[in-house]
């Protein structure tokens, strides 16, 4: 799908894969929708982008929130901004805590925001799409929704989902011009781990060495927008282990498995 002059909603459009996807994509000749929580600074991004406030809209949201009021609240913005065209559902939340000492309320977290998050908003903007018989849904799972490694059940649980809705909307829309593309982003470099969710739901509030030494946002951005362009079906995106993991577990899932074991991936 082309990009120039199309109206793309981004989630977790703030920070990271988010700010970047809002930045090339704006480079590109797109409409921009904004949506995060903090308003300010999606507003501060908005202006800074080509065109500013008058070319690109800010739609503060809680991904945590995902409920029909969400949905109704997104589709009644639609009557000022038009047709969207592509929606990305990039928004999300990691964990780093083991299952045994993490609050249950964590996961439900996790999954609220990581997988509700993206069900709800695709509910609010797939109707249109498809009664146009066009547009795009393009979803940010993970490598950790292709395979498991420690002190990331709830996150993994919640991006595999993401994975398995994806294929079966993928499987619903393919005969009505819609198409679905899933990303699945190894270890890139954004404030993803910093932002990480620790046992009892807090932010764990550093840096893990995975991330730092990780893909830069700017290059993963760049092939997320060549898999819209080249309406690819799921892509995954990173450099070393976690680029090559889900190919391992594919083929190699007993090696896999052991090196999961053996190994605290942060
Ligand atoms: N970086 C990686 O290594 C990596 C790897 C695989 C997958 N991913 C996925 O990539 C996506 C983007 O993450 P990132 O790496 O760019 O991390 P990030 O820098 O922490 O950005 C996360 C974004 O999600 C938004 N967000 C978080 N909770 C939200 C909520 N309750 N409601 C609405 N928005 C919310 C944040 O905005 P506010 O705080 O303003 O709400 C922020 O814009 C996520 O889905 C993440 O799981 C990242």
């Amino acid at each position: 799908m082309e990009i120039d002059n199309k109206t793309v909603w981004i989630t977790g459009a703030s920070s990271g894969i988010g700010l970047e996807l809002c930045r090339q994509l704006a480079a590109k000749g797109a409409r921009i929708v904004l949506s995060a929580r903090r308003k300010d600074t999606l507003v501060e991004i908005a202006k800074s982008l080509p065109g500013g406030l008058t070319r690109h809209w800010v739609v503060p949201l809680d991904l945590a929130v995902a409920d029909d009021t969400l949905v109704t609240f997104v589709q009644g913005q639609l009557a000022e901004i038009g047709p969207v065209h592509i929606l990305i559902n990039n928004g999300g939340i990691s964990q780093r805590s083991l299952f045994i000492d993490t609050d249950l309320s964590v996961y439900r977290k996790l999954m609220e925001v990581n997988y509700m998050g993206s069900v709800a908003m695709t509910k609010a903007l797939l109707p249109s799409m498809l009664s146009r018989q066009n547009g795009m849904i393009v979803s940010i799972s993970s490598v950790a929704g292709k395979v498991g490694t420690k002190l990331r059940s709830g996150y993994s649980g919640a991006k595999f989902a993401v994975v398995g809705f994806m294929d079966c909307l993928r499987a619903e829309t393919a005969e009505h011009g819609v198409h679905c593309l899933t990303i699945c982003p190894g270890s890139i470099q954004t404030n993803i781990a910093i932002n990480a969710l620790n046992a009892s739901g807090d932010a764990q509030n550093k840096n893990d060495d995975s991330i730092i030494n990780g893909m830069a946002v700017e290059e993963c951005v760049r092939d997320i927008i060549k898999a819209m362009i080249n309406e690819r079906d799921e892509v995954v995106i990173g450099k070393g282990f976690s680029g090559l993991a889900p190919t391992i577990k594919r083929f190699f899932p007993g090696l896999f498995n052991r090196i999961s074991a053996k190994t605290e991936y942060r």
